[in-house]
């Protein structure tokens, strides 16, 4: 496809911590940027854990729309060439599975792109989803790999590494004074910056390479990164461990209470014994991300 077949691209998604970086990022490359979203005001706040707020010279128009309900996203795609999807649940909210949004909401808009003009589908899923596929998060999102590769439409996958907005919560519990971590806390992980993975999200959406891993410039260990946002917040480091055995308890104890929470927790409990480390594509580290936050500062 030639550059200008390529230049409309619709951002779902655009709400979150990536998604609002992908937003900036596809503009800044010259793309007019069409973004999805059910919220107005959500878009234009800043994001969790220094996503920015978007302005208008952000993105080109907005469709207001409810991804989960296929009917309110009629015409969301004229004109539009590519789709940028990273609608996911990170945090909790809306009391809906994974199998509901990281699954059903993307597959509602890759049927809307079978009578659309959407050339290429840009998905973005996870690093080493293979390692973790009891997962109910690693199905969702692999389920819509596969959906997407019988789709007869081109494609492209993004897997990155766990996303600097994570670490932000070992920032606030090392402000807070102590951090618990699930586990010893010695597996290993680079962890990416929202930005760089938008740029990475960007450059995929480009070329020619079917499937990329991005991670950010440092490996360390959970422990490593929980030492250092106390460091940073300039408290006497109070780490507490939360034995693997007890963990799994729990995390069964919440599944018992509602599934929607017991899939988070196993996902969260089970990130906290595997590696996760994948190809260094970041350059911002996490201490200048961690003194950005101490600061008060929008983003680094
Ligand atoms: N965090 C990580 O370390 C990590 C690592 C690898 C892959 N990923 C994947 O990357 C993707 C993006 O992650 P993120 O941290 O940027 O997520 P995020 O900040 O939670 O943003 C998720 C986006 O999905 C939308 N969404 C969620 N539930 C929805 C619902 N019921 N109806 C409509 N929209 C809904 C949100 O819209 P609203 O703002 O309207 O809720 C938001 O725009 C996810 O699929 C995640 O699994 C994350």
């Amino acid at each position: 496809m030639s550059d200008n077949e390529m230049k409309r691209v619709l951002v779902a998604g655009a709400t979150g911590y990536l998604g609002k970086y992908a937003v900036q990022m596809f503009k800044r490359q010259g793309y007019y940027v069409r973004v999805l979203t059910r919220s107005e005001e959500r878009l234009r706040e800043p994001g969790p854990f220094t996503a920015p707020a978007l302005s208008k010279d952000d993105f080109d128009d907005i469709f207001v729309g409810e991804v989960t309900k296929p009917e309110t996203l009629v015409g969301m795609l004229d004109d539009i060439d590519l789709v940028f999807s990273c609608v996911g649940i990170s945090r909790q909210r809306d009391g809906l599975t994974f199998e509901q949004v990281d699954y059903q909401c993307n597959m509602n808009l890759i049927d809307l792109c079978a009578s659309s003009s959407v050339k290429r589908f840009v998905y973005v899923s996870m690093q080493g989803a293979e390692n973790i596929m009891q997962l109910a998060i690693t199905q969702a999102h692999e389920k819509v790999v596969t959906a997407l590769k019988n789709a007869g439409m081109d494609y492209r996958i993004v897997r990155p590494c766990g996303y600097f907005s994570d670490m932000g919560a070992l920032y606030d519990m090392a402000k807070r004074g102590r951090s618990f971590l699930v586990g010893e806390g010695t597996n290993l992980m680079n962890p990416i910056h929202g930005r760089a993975l938008a740029r990475v999200c960007v450059e995929t959406a480009e070329g020619d390479e079917l499937e990329v891993e991005a991670g950010g410039p440092e490996v360390m260990t959970q422990k490593e990164a929980a030492a250092l946002a106390f460091e940073v917040v300039g408290k006497p480091e109070k780490i507490h461990v939360i034995p693997m055995w007890l963990a799994r308890g729990l995390v069964k104890f919440i599944g018992l209470l509602s599934n929607q929470f017991g899939d988070l927790a196993e996902f969260i409990v089970t990130a906290g014994e595997i590696d996760g480390v994948g190809p260094k594509r970041g350059t911002t580290t996490l201490r200048s991300y961690f003194e950005a936050l101490h600061a008060g500062k929008p983003d680094v």
